[in-house]
């Protein structure tokens, strides 16, 4: 009647990078044929404290994967002076029979691989076929899961990165080529790499638009993954098509919120859920000259799925330490 307590060393040890993907394609198959509950994250504002800082509560539930939980994760800005990630949180497993809290595990390094597998697996629906130029824009640490997950799938394409600090640049270079083996191009000038980009991967903390309409090719998939938009208004209304992981969050949050609030964009807007794609419902991309926007915020479901699977490695593996929380009932 335990509950298990697992570290960030013991989630990386219990769940290499390369299988996510594979994990995050499966969730939003079941997203998409309708398998998963999952209410819309809640936002906690932190920043009437002074400090720049938010976290989110994402529950969800995957009936056939017998997975319940919820992801309690927020951005902390200053965190980058104090040598701290900015995304930190954790995940809570509960027995979905009993309300037993199976596991608290470390969420960060979860969260922070399956929003890379996010990009690569919309890359895989999405993309222009034979696509070369991927450019990340956010030399950050979702930038670098990003950029793995990408070379896992299409280890041909040449990636790119740009950021306002030319030092994370070339941090970002070295950490991809020694941990990763994925040879990455500096790019210094943000206009000439969007120029260039068959898949353009938004992963900054910026809180205002910077990337212009014109600078992008025809035929570009632009995945818009922060969480404030970072694409001028322009590029969202031109887009041939607008796919979302979950309208009922990107209403509200990232790239569409401001859109949203102005009834500038809605729902009709929207050419489908990535979910629906995946599972094969809808068509994604119909041409090579079509201007695809995904705007994923991050879907829940995928960070209490790899939970689940963490959570059962660990079980079998005796790895983690046990506690008694809910003692009552032991
Ligand atoms: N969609 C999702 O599922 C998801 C999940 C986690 C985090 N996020 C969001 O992704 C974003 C990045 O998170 P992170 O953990 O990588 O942060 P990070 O602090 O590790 O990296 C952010 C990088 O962006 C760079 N940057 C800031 N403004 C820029 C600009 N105008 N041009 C170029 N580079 C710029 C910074 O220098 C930094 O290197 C955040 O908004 C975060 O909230 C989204």
């Amino acid at each position: 009647m335990q509950t298990i307590a697992l570290s960030q060393q013991d989630v990386a040890a219990l769940l290499p990078y390369a299988e996510v993907n594979g994990m995050v394609d499966t969730v939003f198959k079941e997203w998409g044929n309708g398998n998963v509950v999952m209410p819309p994250k809640i936002n906690l504002d932190m920043s009437r404290s002074g400090y720049d800082s938010w976290n989110n509560a994402m529950p969800a539930f995957l009936p056939n994967h017998n997975a319940a939980g919820l992801k309690w994760i927020g951005g902390y800005k200053s965190n980058a002076d104090k040598g701290l990630p900015y995304i930190r949180g954790i995940v809570i497993l509960t027995e979905p029979e009993t309300g037993r809290t199976l596991s608290v595990m470390d969420g960060t390094y979860i969260s922070d691989w399956r929003t890379g597998a996010s990009a690569a697996v919309a890359v895989k629906y999405l993309a222009r076929k034979n696509f070369k130029k991927v450019v990340m824009i956010g030399a950050g640490t979702q930038g670098k899961t990003a950029a793995a997950c990408i070379h896992e799938l299409f280890p041909d394409s040449e990636i790119s990165v740009v950021d306002i600090f030319p030092e994370k640049r070339t941090a970002f270079i070295k950490e991809m080529s020694e941990k990763f083996h994925v040879p990455v191009k500096d790019e210094k000038d943000v206009e000439g790499a969007v120029r260039t980009a068959d898949v353009l991967v938004l992963l900054t903390t910026a809180k205002k638009p910077f990337i212009k309409n014109e600078w992008l090719k025809d035929g570009v998939l632009t995945l818009p993954m922060g969480s404030y938009q970072q694409a001028e208004d322009q590029v969202i209304l031109n887009a041939d098509k607008i796919i979302v992981d979950s309208w009922g969050q990107a209403a509200h949050r990232g790239e569409l919120k401001s859109l949203t609030e102005l009834r500038k964009i809605s729902e009709k807007n929207i050419y489908a859920e990535l979910g629906l794609i995946a599972s094969g419902q809808k068509i994604g991309r119909e041409n090579s000259k079509e201007r695809i926007l995904a705007v994923l915020v991050g879907l829940g479901a995928h960070d209490v799925f790899i939970a689940k699977q963490v959570y059962d490695k660990a079980v079998k593996n005796g790895r983690g330490q046990k506690i008694c929380l809910n003692d009552f009932a032991s």
